[in-house]
C-alpha cells in the first residue's frame, strides 16, 4: 500500500490540480460577503493542505497500517455477541485509539456502529466536519468555553452535576435548541459521576430546565477486564440502585449503557440498550485475563524498512550511552523509527522486531528517530520490511507483548504512536 501511495511527481501534480479545480471561483464581492461560503472554501483549502501533507508523509517507510476490514470484522463479532437489539457505540476518542479518527469513524458510523463515543467535544466537531451524522456522545464534562459546541454540532453531553446542566441549558436557551445529555452515575470508578445520594434532587432540578433532555444514563467500570468480576458486579448493583431512583422520578431515558470491552466480552448482563466498544473494536483484548469470547483481528501493524546495514566487531558498542556491546562480530540494521514516533525509549533492551518472519532484538538505546537491531549473520538488507507490532509470516509481536515490556497496556501503545507516523489504510 505504501508502494501504491508513493506517487510520481506527475501523478501528484495531477491530483493536486484536480483537487484545486473544486475551489470556489475567485472571490467576487458577493462571495466575500457570504460567511457560509467562505467557511466552506476554508474547509476545502484545509482538506487540500492536509491531503498534500498526507502525500508527503506516505513517502516515509515507517507507517501504521490500519486494516478497516479488521475493524469491520471485530464489529461483526461484537454484533453477534450482543444481538440485534443492543446498540453498539464505537469509541473513537483519542484519534480512534491512534487508528485515525475520521477514517475509522467514516468506515463504521451508521453501519456497524450506531453511536460514536469521543472524549472531548472538539473530537465530535472533527467528526461533524467529516459529514458524519451518527449520534455522538462526549464522555468528559463540558467547560464554559466548550459548551456552545454541543448545540452547534449536535453533540450529546455527559453531565453529573447541576452546574453542568445549567451551563448546557443556557446554551440551549440562547440557541433555541434542546440539548441531549447522558447522566453519568458514580458506581465505583470515582472519576466523574453523580453519587446516588444526590440523584433525586438533581433529577428534580433538571426537569425544570427547558433545554435539557435526558437521553441516556450510564456508568463506567473500573476493572471489568480482570477475571474476578466481584467489583464489577458491585458496580452493576450500584447502577441498578441508581436506575431505581431514576425510574421513581419518572425519568425514562432512551439509552441505559455501561458495558466497555471487558464487560462486553464476559458479562452479557451489563448490555442494557447499548455497549461501548473501544479496544475490542481495534482487535485487542482489554486485559490478559479477559476471555476471548469474541474472535478479534488486530487492526494496526506498525512497520518500517531497513535503512542501513553494517558489520560491527565483537566488543563494539551501539547507540547513545553505550548500553549494548556486540558479543561477537555481528550485523546491525538501522531502522528509521524512534521514540518521537511513539516507540518508547523505555523499550530499550527489552523489545524485538520482526524481519523475514524472525525476531531480532533492538540493540542499544532507542533514539528519537532511529533504532538499531542486531540481526546476527542473517541476510538482512536495506529496504527489507520490519514489523514492530503485528504479524510477519508466521510470527507476531502483539500490542500486548510491547505493552507488557514496559508495564503498560495496549491502549497507551496505540494512542502513543505520534502524528509523525502516517496511517495507511488497507
Ligand atoms: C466512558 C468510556 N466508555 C467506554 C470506553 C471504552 O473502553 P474499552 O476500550 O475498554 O472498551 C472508554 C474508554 O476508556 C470510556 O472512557
Amino acid at each position: 500500500m505504501v508502494e501504491k501511495l508513493s506517487l510520481t511527481f506527475k501523478a501528484r501534480k495531477a491530483i493536486f490540480n484536480r483537487t484545486f479545480k473544486h475551489r470556489p471561483p475567485p472571490a467576487c464581492p458577493a462571495v466575500r460577503d457570504s460567511e457560509k461560503r467562505n467557511r466552506r472554501a476554508g474547509r476545502r483549502l484545509s482538506d487540500v493542505l492536509s491531503f498534500i501533507d498526507s502525500l508527503k508523509n506516505t513517502t516515509r517507510p515507517t507507517v501504521a497500517e490500519i486494516s478497516l476490514q479488521a475493524i469491520a470484522y471485530n464489529l461483526r463479532g461484537i454484533r453477534e455477541k450482543v444481538g440485534k437489539n443492543v446498540k453498539i457505540m464505537g469509541v473513537v476518542k483519542a484519534n480512534a485509539y491512534g487508528h485515525g479518527l475520521a477514517e475509522v469513524a467514516r468506515s463504521i458510523a451508521g453501519t456497524s456502529a450506531d453511536y460514536l463515543g469521543v472524549a472531548f467535544p472538539e473530537e465530535g466537531v472533527a467528526l461533524r466536519e467529516q459529514q458524519i451524522t451518527a449520534p455522538i456522545l462526549v464522555f468528559t464534562l463540558a467547560t464554559r468555553s466548550q459548551a456552545h459546541l454541543y448545540s452547534e454540532f449536535n453533540l450529546e453531553a455527559t453531565v453529573c452535576s447541576l452546574e453542568d446542566c445549567r451551563l448546557l441549558n443556557a446554551v440551549g436557551e440562547k440557541s433555541g435548541k434542546t440539548l441531549s445529555v447522558h447522566v453519568k452515575i458514580e458506581t465505583g470508578m470515582n472519576r466523574i459521576g453523580i453519587q446516588d445520594k444526590k440523584l433525586n434532587r438533581f433529577l428534580k432540578s433538571i426537569k425544570k430546565m427547558r433545554r435539557i433532555e435526558i437521553k441516556g444514563v450510564y456508568t463506567h467500570f473500573a476493572q471489568s477486564g480482570i477475571r474476578d468480576k466481584k467489583y464489577t458486579k458491585q458496580q452493576l448493583s450500584n447502577f441498578y440502585g441508581a436506575l431505581e431512583i431514576i425510574k421513581n422520578a419518572n425519568v425514562s431515558p432512551e439509552y441505559i449503557h455501561c458495558a466497555n470491552s471487558g464487560a462486553l466480552l464476559d458479562m452479557p448482563e451489563t448490555y442494557f440498550d447499548m455497549v461501548r466498544a473501544g479496544i475490542t473494536m481495534y482487535g485487542c483484548y482489554p486485559s490478559l485475563e479477559s476471555s476471548e469470547s469474541i474472535p478479534l483481528l488486530p487492526a494496526m501493524t506498525l512497520k518500517t524498512n531497513v535503512a542501513f546495514v553494517k558489520w560491527i566487531e565483537k566488543g563494539e558498542s551501539v547507540s547513545y550511552g553505550r548500553r549494548y556491546f556486540a558479543k561477537r562480530e555481528t550485523k546491525i540494521a538501522t531502522l528509521p523509527i524512534g521514540y518521537a514516533d511513539g516507540y518508547a525509549r523505555l523499550l530499550t533492551g527489552r523489545v524485538s522486531v520482526l524481519i523475514h518472519g524472525k525476531k531480532f532484538p533492538v540493540a542499544g538505546t532507542i533514539c528519537m528517530d532511529q533504532i538499531m537491531v542486531d540481526v546476527g549473520r542473517s541476510d538482512v538488507r536495506v529496504g527489507d520490511e520490519v514489523v514492530l507490532i503485528g504479524k510477519q509470516g508466521r510470527s507476531a509481536i502483539s500490542a500486548w507483548d510491547v505493552a507488557s515490556f514496559i508495564e503498560t497496556i495496549p491502549y497507551e501503545i496505540f494512542t502513543g504512536i505520534t502524528s509523525r507516523v502516517p496511517r495507511v489504510y488497507v
